[in-house]
């Protein structure tokens, strides 16, 4: 019986979350370490049976409701390959990316479902790491209402980029990189769900229209200045740029006591810039270090209680 797999990293954002929602650059970056897996099997049972060990879940897609990604990312395969009829299969996903804590697991969770799917069904030109965003989007939709499309574009295809909304299409740009940088991630252990946070945002940005655009311009700005200082290697600059999107973001109140507590220990341990990444309220924060610092600001962040410290190298 054939078996299909496929898998998708998770992401941190450097620069621009929330912004981005609202037609600010951002860059993001995929983060390796951590990865959901897809494997898919031919059946000798009727019908889709769901399979996520991980999250304790079994059950068949006849079952599932609209607003279950998992399904619904081998609904969307289904329906863009036009299927006249479900095959009889066993669709597993395990993930060793942290949920609800900013480093994309529902993106590449679904990204991983529906490469596999393409690529067992041998519908390759859904496979392409462009079809696997677009379709990763549609799923994400389901998640938070209005993703802004960076997460789907890092995990699909497990590059660096630059990205504006823009309609029709998204400006996705790659650059390059002077020097590797270096940066930490450690969580807060505080889980924190995209749609609750984005939504929160949106609505404060209804209340307080100019104050938010003009945070938003700031974290824009912010992001384009720090793409050039990337190019041009000046690491204390693109530090500096961490601090001073934290500062926008802690307005924007997606700050949290336990991520600010995070950032200040990195910062006191020598990290050249740190902030949170993703959609904040929890989750992860990030910090850049250069070599030397690295092990200090490590040892830093598990003795304040951070479980596990992943590094994340941009080459
Ligand atoms: O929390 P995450 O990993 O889903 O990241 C969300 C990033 C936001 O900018 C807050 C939302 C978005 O759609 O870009």
């Amino acid at each position: 019986m054939a078996k299909t797999t496929a898998t998708a990293p998770g992401k941190i954002i450097l620069f621009g979350e929330h912004a981005v929602v609202y037609g600010r650059p951002a860059i993001a970056v995929p983060l390796a370490q951590v990865r959901a897996t897809a494997e898919i099997d031919d059946s000798a049972k009727k019908g889709i049976r769901l399979y996520a060990p991980d999250l304790g879940r079994d059950y068949w897609l006849r079952e599932a409701n609209e607003k279950d990604p998992f399904a619904q990312a081998v609904r969307v395969v289904a329906r863009a390959a036009d299927l006249k009829r479900m095959p009889d299969l066993t669709v597993t996903v395990r993930s060793s990316i942290p949920i609800a804590s900013g480093l994309g697991s529902g993106a590449a969770m679904a990204a991983a479902v529906i490469r596999a799917m393409a690529k067992h069904l041998e519908f390759s030109e859904l496979a392409t790491d462009g079809q696997v965003s677009d379709l990763t989007y549609q799923v994400e939709t389901l998640l938070h209402g209005t993703p802004s499309g960076i997460d789907n574009t890092v995990v699909a295809y497990e590059k660096p980029v630059f990205f504006i909304r823009e309609q029709p299409r998204n400006k996705i740009e790659t650059f390059s990189v002077f020097q590797p940088l270096r940066f930490l991630v450690a969580d807060t252990g505080v889980v924190s769900t995209t749609k609750k946070v984005v939504g929160d945002v949106r609505r404060r940005w209804q209340e307080n229209p100019e104050q938010f655009e003009r945070i938003f311009d700031n974290c824009g700005r912010i992001a384009m200045a720090a793409r050039v200082e990337i190019e041009d290697g000046n690491v204390s600059e693109i530090g500096r740029l961490m601090v001073e999107n934290q500062f926008y973001l802690k307005e924007m109140t997606v700050s949290s006591l336990e991520l600010e507590q995070l950032i200040g220990v990195a910062m006191s341990a020598g990290a050249m810039g740190a902030k949170l990444s993703g959609a904040g309220r929890g989750g992860n924060m990030i910090a850049l270090v250069d070599a030397m610092q690295e092990e200090e600001v490590k040892n830093a962040l598990l003795s304040a209680g951070v479980n596990h410290v992943l590094t994340s190298v941009l080459a």
